[in-house]
């Protein structure tokens, strides 16, 4: 899928790690898109983005379900298999779903189905200090791991519904040594999703990995959005962190050009996408 872009003269080399770990050196934001289907990924990819993530989110934008709790391996590898078919450049991380890594074993099992029969080249894990281990079990069998903190929506129901994470009392110390203690386990990438800005900051400045973030304020080293929300195709009420890309661009194509521009021109998120 891949090889005739590792050629060593190819003009848009396939992102790795290791372009990730540059771009946070340099100050160069990542831009990150969801994606569900080869078609979308086929415009995704023109439009430059980074990272491209089929995510959990799929439950809800494609299936129709309130949460991402009913989506399982299954679909997941179904809807990785077929963005992978679209890509060439942007590095492909795909979302272990709800239950699919209650332990090191069966996290490692699925996160080898995500690669092997979807083609993921990351695979991310909503988490706290509790899935520490688990990356380290993952890392230490070289599977590239991304940690999802703040808002997880797999937890919702525990949690009390689609909040802002990490204002109340020391929630905010604890998830910047949460950060810290998933990155000493082999974490090559931090998600922060719906936290107040300042947080935002501090974690991706203690943060040795690129940090990503969705309502995470504008000091991440990258920005992701689900690819539905920057096309105003999802109805109803939108986050506050969501912006319509679709406002001028005419096309598909140019509505995720815009958004991949604003992200590296740290245009977007403004503050009244932040918390
Ligand atoms: O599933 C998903 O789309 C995600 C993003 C919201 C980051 O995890």
């Amino acid at each position: 899928m891949y090889t005739h872009l590792q050629l060593r003269d190819s003009t848009r080399p396939p992102v790795t790690l290791t372009t990730l770990a540059r771009m946070k050196e340099e100050g160069e934001r990542i831009a990150c898109l969801t994606c569900y289907d080869a078609s979308f990924a086929v415009l995704v990819d023109e439009a430059d983005a980074d990272v491209v993530l089929v995510g959990d989110s799929l439950g809800m934008v494609i299936q129709g379900h309130d949460t991402t709790v009913p989506v399982t391996m299954d679909h997941v590898v179904y809807h990785c298999r077929a963005v992978a078919r679209g890509l060439n450049r942007p590095f492909l991380m795909a979302d272990l779903p709800f239950m699919s890594y209650p332990s090191k074993e069966q996290a490692l099992a699925n996160s080898v189905r995500l690669m092997q029969e979807g083609g993921a080249k990351m695979v991310k894990l909503e988490s706290g200090a509790g899935q520490a281990q688990i990356v380290e079990f993952l890392a230490s069998h070289d599977i590239a791991v991304c940690a999802h903190l703040g808002l997880k929506p797999q937890s919702v129901h525990k949690s009390g519904g689609f909040r802002v994470q990490g204002r109340e009392g020391d929630a905010g110390e604890r998830m910047l040594r949460d950060a810290q203690q998933l990155e000493a386990a082999g974490a090559d990438m931090l998600l922060l999703e719906c936290i107040p800005t300042d947080l935002g900051r501090m974690i991706t400045a203690a943060a040795h990995v690129p940090v990503i973030g969705i309502g995470a304020g504008p000091h991440t080293d990258g920005q992701i959005l689900v690819l539905y929300d920057v096309l105003d195709i999802t109805t109803g009420r939108k986050p506050r962190f969501v912006r319509n890309f679709m406002v001028d661009a005419g096309t598909n194509l140019q509505a995720l050009k815009n958004f991949v521009a604003a992200v590296k021109k740290q245009e977007y998120p403004a503050t009244e996408h932040s918390f």
